[in-house]
């Protein structure tokens, strides 16, 4: 882990190529991985400096765990489609009568994207987010929704100030590398 993509990015122009895919891992420190398990026996004193340079704690490495798991996320993309459901710009771009396996594919990625269980890769291989997004047309103002939604939803959730933003940070840059029209 690099810590690319934990910091810097640019929102990219529309119509191009996002620097940082949604899928790209968490900032290091944010989620599991065998070297953030390993480094997490280090004593406190190397957490800090193992490094370059000034490194996030790696005490958190289970964003997903620590921001209460499976019902969090559920709680997440509850409200989320609530808000879709009455959106007279988002709705009509849903193929499905039913949200429900939106629904589902949402959570899963994000439970993936955050730590959680594989399940999103099992069923449906690797997100290329914006390459799945290409067939719906996202400009601005369908990606302004989506974020209002989002925003609500993430409001409801009551986490920590720092772990809201962390959450909150990944989705608002999602969210604008998914853009692929103008208005
Ligand atoms: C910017 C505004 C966005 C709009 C208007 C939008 C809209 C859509 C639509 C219409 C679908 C198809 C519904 C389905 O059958 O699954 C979809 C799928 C999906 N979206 Fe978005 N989306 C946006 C942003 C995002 C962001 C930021 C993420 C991730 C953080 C995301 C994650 C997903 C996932 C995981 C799927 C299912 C992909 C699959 O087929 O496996 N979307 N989105």
């Amino acid at each position: 882990m690099t810590g690319e993509g934990s910091s810097g990015a640019q929102r990219p122009s529309t119509g191009g190529e996002p620097p940082v895919p949604a899928e790209a891992a968490p900032p290091a420190g944010t989620a599991s991985s065998p070297s953030a398990g390993a480094r997490s026996a280090l004593p406190v004193e190397r957490l800090v400096t193992a490094g370059q340079g000034f490194s996030q704690p790696q005490y958190t490495d289970n964003f997903y765990e620590t921001v209460g798991g499976h019902a969090t996320f559920v709680k997440l993309v509850d409200a989320f489609y609530d808000g879709v459901a009455n959106d007279d710009v988002l709705r009509p771009m849903y193929p499905e009568q039913d949200l429900g396996p939106a629904k589902e594919r949402l959570l899963l990625f994000l439970e993936q994207y955050w730590g959680g269980p594989k399940t999103y890769g099992e069923q449906r291989g690797h997100p290329r987010l914006r390459m799945r997004h290409m067939p719906f047309r996202v400009g601005p103002q369908a990606r302004d929704h989506w974020l209002q939604h989002m925003r609500a939803a993430v409001d409801s959730l009551g986490l920590a100030p720092l772990h809201e933003a962390t959450l909150w940070d990944y989705l608002d840059r999602a969210a604008h590398s998914m853009v692929n029209a103008a208005d």
